[in-house]
This record gives C-alpha cells, sequence and structure tokens, in this order.
C-alpha cells in the first residue's frame, strides 16, 4: 500500500472496487513508465539516486512494460487502486526498496496529469491524421463531382443549383477547422507538470526543465497548484471532439438522406451498409447512422466532465479520476467515426445524372433570372418582385421556367430578351458563378488542386 503507515485498517473491498480506476486508467501505463524513467533520470542529474539505483529503476521499469505488453503480468483492479500504484508495487517486487526511491519529490497528482498529457500528445497526432484522410476521400470523390449538379437547401427547401463537389468541399473545410482546434489543444497539452508534486511543489532541488525534455514536452505548465488540478486541456480536447462529432453527424445525415429511394442520389457500399433481418430488399445506412448516434454520447462526456470539474476547490480532489472514461471514450469514439466515415465516402457510387434533367428549368434558377435583371439596371428589390410574378405565372400554368416562352415573359416585365432564356438552363448554372466561394466548377477545381496541396 501507498499510503499504510497511518491507517489501521485496509480500505474497504468494495471501497477499493469503488474508488479504483486501473480497469481504465490501464491503458496508460506505457505513459506511466516513460514519467517514471524521466523522473529517474531526473532525480538521478540532481544526486537523489545514484548511477546503479536509477539504472536498477530504468531496467525493473522496462520489464513491467513488457511484462504488460506480453501479458505476463496484469495489474489486478481488486487490488490496486489505480495503474501507478499497481506499477510502483512492481517495481517493489522486482528491484526491492530501491524502487521507493523513485516516488521522491513526486506525487500521483502531477504523476497523472502527465502521463495524461503524454497519452493526449499522442492520440490529437492520430486524430489529426484520422482528419487527413477524411479530407483526401472527399477531395478524390470531389475531384469527379465538379460538374454533377444536385439542389442545394437553406430551410431544407430547394434553394439554388450547387455541385457535389461544392458540396463535399464544404465538409473538407470545416474538418480542417476541426484540425486546427486540435492543434490548439495540442499546444496546451504539450506543457509538463511534472515535478509539481502534490500541489505545492518540492523541497528537493528538482530539475523541471530537465524531465520536461526527456518526455519531449514544449515548455512547463507553470503554477504547482494550477497543475495538478487543471483539466481545461482535457474539456478543450472534448470539445474538439464533440464539434468534430456533430459535424460527421450533419455529413451522416446527408447521406442518409441522398441514399433513400426518393433522393436516389448515392448508393453506400455493401462493406458499409447492413440488411433488414425482416425486408428482404432492404439496405440500410446503419454505418452512418452509428456515426451520427454516436455523437450524443460524446457531447455527453464533455458535459459530464466539465460539470465534475465546476464545484471543485483546488487543487487535486479524487473527483478528477472522473476524467479518464470520458477522455478515452471520445478519443475512441471520434477516431473510430472518422475512419468509418473515410471508408464511406471512398466507396461511394453518385448517380450524376440524378438532377440534370429535375434541375433544368426548375424555380431554383431564379435568383439567376433576378441577377440579369440587375445587370439590366433593374433595382433588387424590383428584379425579385418581377422574378416573383413569372415563378408565380409558371406556376399556375405548370410550367417549368425553360417552358417559358419570350412573349410570356415579356407580358410581365418588358426588359426581358432572348439572352434571359439562357438562364432557365441549368447545364451552364454553374460557370454563371463568379464569386469567390462559389461552385462555379473552375473555382471548384481549383480549390480541390489547393486543398490537395495543403494537405500532403
Ligand atoms: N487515479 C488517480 C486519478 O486518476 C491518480 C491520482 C491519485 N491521487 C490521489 N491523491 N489519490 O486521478
Amino acid at each position: 500500500m501507498l499510503w499504510g503507515s497511518r491507517f489501521i485498517k485496509k480500505l474497504n473491498n468494495d471501497a477499493l472496487n469503488f474508488s479504483s480506476s486501473l480497469s481504465f486508467d490501464v491503458r496508460l501505463y506505457a505513459q506511466d513508465i516513460s514519467v517514471s524513467i524521466a523522473h529517474a533520470n531526473m532525480l538521478k542529474k540532481i544526486g537523489i539516486l545514484t548511477k546503479q539505483e536509477c539504472d536498477d529503476i530504468v531496467a525493473g521499469l522496462a520489464e513491467i512494460k513488457a511484462e504488460i505488453e506480453t501479458e505476463q503480468w496484469y495489474p489486478d483492479s481488486n487490488e490496486f487502486e489505480d495503474i501507478h500504484s499497481a506499477i510502483e508495487k512492481r517495481l517493489f517486487e522486482k528491484i526491492g526498496d530501491t524502487a521507493g526511491k523513485l516516488h521522491s519529490g513526486r506525487s500521483r497528482n502531477d504523476q497523472v496529469a502527465t502521463g495524461v498529457r503524454l497519452w493526449m500528445k499522442e492520440k490529437i497526432k492520430e486524430l489529426r491524421d484520422q482528419i487527413n484522410s477524411l479530407q483526401h476521400a472527399l477531395l478524390n470523390a470531389a475531384e469527379k463531382h465538379t460538374d454533377t449538379i444536385m439542389p442545394g437547401y437553406t430551410h431544407l427547401q430547394r434553394a439554388q443549383p450547387i455541385s457535389l463537389a461544392f458540396h463535399f468541399l464544404a465538409y473538407v473545410e470545416m474538418l480542417e477547422r476541426s484540425k486546427s482546434r486540435l492543434n490548439f489543444v495540442f499546444s496546451e497539452t504539450d506543457k509538463s507538470p511534472l515535478g509539481c508534486g502534490a500541489l505545492a511543489g518540492s523541497t528537493l532541488p528538482l530539475d523541471r526543465e530537465f524531465a520536461a525534455n526527456e518526455l519531449n514536452f514544449s515548455s512547463l505548465t507553470g503554477n504547482a497548484l494550477d497543475s495538478v488540478s487543471d483539466r481545461d486541456y482535457i474539456i478543450d480536447f472534448l470539445n474538439a471532439c464533440s464539434i468534430g462529432m456533430m459535424n460527421l453527424s450533419r455529413l451522416s445525415e446527408e447521406l442518409i438522406i441522398w441514399s433513400t429511394s426518393e433522393w436516389n442520389f448515392i448508393t453506400m457500399s455493401d462493406e458499409f451498409s447492413t440488411g433488414s433481418s425482416l425486408m428482404p430488399q432492404k439496405k440500410n445506412p446503419d454505418i452512418v447512422e452509428l456515426i451520427r448516434g454516436k455523437a450524443g454520447r460524446v457531447f455527453g462526456n464533455y458535459v459530464g466532465l466539465i460539470s465534475t470539474v465546476k464545484g471543485l476547490p483546488l487543487s487535486y480532489n479524487r473527483d478528477l479520476q472522473e476524467d479518464k472514461e470520458p477522455l478515452f471514450d471520445s478519443f475512441d469514439t471520434y477516431n473510430v467515426s472518422l475512419k468509418m466515415m473515410a471508408g464511406v465516402i471512398s466507396s461511394i457510387t453518385i448517380n450524376n445524372e440524378r438532377f440534370y434533367n429535375e434541375l433544368d428549368g426548375d424555380f431554383s434558377l431564379s435568383t439567376d433570372l433576378a441577377e440579369w435583371l440587375v445587370t439590366k439596371d433593374v433595382p433588387f428589390r424590383k428584379s425579385h418582385e418581377i422574378v416573383g410574378k413569372v415563378v408565380k405565372y409558371a406556376e399556375e400554368n405548370t410550367k417549368k421556367l425553360n417552358e417559358l416562352s419570350l412573349p410570356e415573359l415579356k407580358n410581365i416585365y418588358d426588359v426581358f430578351d432572348e439572352s434571359a432564356l439562357n438562364f432557365f438552363s441549368v447545364k451552364d448554372a454553374l460557370y454563371r458563378k463568379q464569386t469567390i466561394g462559389s461552385p462555379n466548377p473552375d473555382l471548384v477545381r481549383d480549390q480541390i488542386k489547393f486543398w490537395k496541396t495543403q494537405l500532403l
């Protein structure tokens, strides 16, 4: 036991089970060992450990790591409070009393914060790679669909024609913001709290910079009290995962809609679809539905931890142990969801021609006609009203815009001429767009090139 001498009785078994974090923080074993090795090297540097003692500790820790990895020894959560105490106890078994010197100047409070930060740094990199892969999958799909017309919506009402490539590029940009968010979290996480002790540093001349360097941290945390009680970087991470999942969930929702018989725009690969046990004809988009569904629990993880930390006085309180399960779960869920989404997008089949006929002469071209009138010096408010009348007339006569004749148009407003009729063809609709950020296929192709060089 780490703190036995002032206690008469052992921790009650149920209380141990209730309070042990070992079943989940065992995931931090490699980071915990790295932290201990760095601390031991630092203690040697400042003369608290001899070279021999340090070598014994480091060799013992390396053996423990190998034992865990080969499952020769597995810490039992009925026996230990957490991975830190389990490893320390194992070190005692291996090298005897020298193990007791390792904890000089250290507390599990700074130890756990350092280990978690190391773990997060690795995982943030994995997530960034995973986001990149999804961006590549979207760009590859976009490349083939700069001219694949589809309806763009506001209020889920048909608004203006856009292309599938343009739609996918929206997600590429969203994903880039997710990476920026993770970059911020990385820089907040990349600070070493090791050497802050339980809450107020140490009377030993611990070289915090040396230990931070050993562990590849860019800098140190400052105030020791804050360092052991700070979980902002984890909450920031959970927030980044939540927004990331929110974005994936929106894409999932769209893919689900696009794959309905009513839309008939995409078909998901069999590899990412399931069947129904009852209805033989069904092909269900379960994978993206689950991504959408899992967003909820990732949001829950964020709300859970921020609520846990909310009322805590400084500095460390055991409540903070509740940070790990949401952290691990949000990482796992977001990571696998990104991977699944990349698979779905890479294997999707698009019904390219689906909207060509439907959108030719469609009312969603009305804005273009109103803008044409603006070039004829008609104030926009007026042109809006005129085109409104055109739409009303077409609707009443159950005609599409391209079924209207010039005399019919002129009857509504005399300025209309032959060239106005061109605006009713969807074929050129996207190419007429002139503004940066619009779905003009030439601009979209440039954007795809730009993103491909950005993402290298
Ligand atoms: N398992 C603990 C946690 O994750 C480690 C720190 C324990 N510190 C303590 N003073 N009991 O927070």
